[in-house]
């Protein structure tokens, strides 16, 4: 993990064949593409779960390029290591640079016998101390509190695959101009990240164009990505990746000239300053939204708690036989209301919407956080039956998760 990196250029068709060698159903979901609905891959909803030791051909065209990712979209699989990065390259690549390393972050719970199911299950009956699964249980339940349930054991925190105590290591030549990719793949957790001794310029959230801001860290919840262009100077310099309210980090070493490794502890001064926010960011003009009065406005409100570990939207779990009524070629704005004490990373599938209204960063995942309303807007361009979820895959799977539909 992570699985093999997949580029295809936009306008070209993805021939996949997922060959399903769990011993559980499964799908492949690809995050963030405007793709044909029969490949969305949502098992019950646009395929059927894909059996052990059977396949499933994915066939699709990718429209737009960016940084995408893709995973099941069954349990909590996507959280147990299943999942890769997919770039979709632009034929008319506007943006200058020397290299590209694609960075995919993610929190791991190691050593946890069971299914996530079972872990799941495990929750939902309480947080039972003398229970012999005592182990798996604390270590899931220090995943959903943030890493406050004491001195339990603590979840990794990887960069490509990799502990902070063994990092991978990205060389380079000084004055080499990179441009990462940066994936948050955790299940739950999101990710300030930083490169020691630089300043990052952003040009991309969640694989569309912004106006370019350079920033000193940067905020990933689960599902996102932004792409940064940094100048690398002559050194050994620590790209950090802090697990925002648990303490841990994953880490990368880069490296352009001669220099000890950082330790898996440090810390650069750059992940205490300026982080940036959707807030800061434009869409470019080639794909800013047109400015349009809403044809509709869906409200959804996100509830729950951590005692009953039920999260819905709009007082119902997942349903998928539930439909969000929307009418091909409409303006959506959707408004996000949260309710609950806890973030959620909201998630819609085949389409970009404009983050804040029209004019706003093109984005498929948006952070609500506590007590707060996110508007987002789209248009109704690509019919079928596409979900709309928190990518916490905990909350997901627990039922923050509904339908919306249009022919
Ligand atoms: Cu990456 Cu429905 O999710
Ligand atoms: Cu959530």
């Amino acid at each position: 993990m992570p699985g093999r990196e997949i580029r295809l250029r936009a306008g070209e068709q993805l021939d996949a064949v997922l060959r399903n060698d769990l011993p559980e159903p499964t799908t492949l979901h690809w995050h963030g593409v405007a793709l044909r609905n029969d490949a969305d891959g949502v098992p019950g909803v646009t395929q059927a779960a894909v059996a052990p030791g059977a396949s499933h051909r994915y066939r699709f065209t990718a429209p737009h390029p960016g940084t995408y990712w893709f995973h099941p979209h069954v349990g909590t699989q996507q959280d147990r290591g299943l999942y890769g990065a997919l770039v979709v390259e632009d034929p008319h690549e506007p943006l200058a640079y020397d290299e590209e390393w694609t960075v995919v972050l993610d929190d791991w719970l190691d050593g946890v016998t069971g299914t996530p199911d079972e872990v799941l299950r495990e929750l939902r009956r309480g947080m039972d101390m003398s229970h012999p699964g005592r182990y798996m249980l604390m270590g899931a339940t220090s995943l959903l509190l943030g890493g406050d349930a004491g001195d339990v054991r603590y979840p990794l925190f990887l960069l490509n695959g990799r502990t902070a105590d063994a990092p991978d290591a990205l060389r380079a030549k000084p004055g080499t101009r990179v441009r990462l990719r940066i994936v948050n793949a955790g299940g739950d957790t999101a990710f300030r990240v930083a490169l020691g001794g630089h300043r990052l310029r952003v040009t991309h959230a969640d694989g569309f164009p912004v106006e370019p801001v350079d920033t000193d860290a940067l905020l990933l919840g689960m599902g996102e990505r932004y792409d940064v262009l940094v100048t690398l100077a002559d050194g050994v310099f620590p790209l950090v990746a802090l697990a925002e309210g648990k303490g841990g980090a994953a880490l990368g070493i880069v490296r352009t000239g001669a220099g000890r490794a950082p330790s898996a502890s440090t810390r650069p001064a750059e992940l205490e300053r300026k982080v940036l926010g959707y807030r800061q960011l434009a869409a470019t003009p080639a794909v800013r939204l047109a400015r349009r009065r809403p044809d509709r406005t869906v409200t959804l409100r996100l509830a729950g708690s951590m005692s009953t570990y039920e999260w819905t939207i709009d007082g119902r779990r997942y349903d998928p036989a539930y439909r969000i009524p929307v009418e091909g070629g409409e303006r959506v704005r959707l408004r996000f209301v949260n309710e609950t004490s806890m973030w959620h990373p909201m998630h819609l599938h085949g389409h970009s919407f404009a983050l804040g209204g029209a004019g706003g960063p093109r984005k498929d995942t948006a952070i609500v956080l506590p007590n707060e309303t996110v508007v987002a807007e789209f248009d109704a361009d690509n019919p079928g039956l596409w979900m709309i979820h928190c990518h916490n895959v905990y909350h997901a799977e627990s039922g923050m998760m509904t339908v919306l539909g249009y022919r």
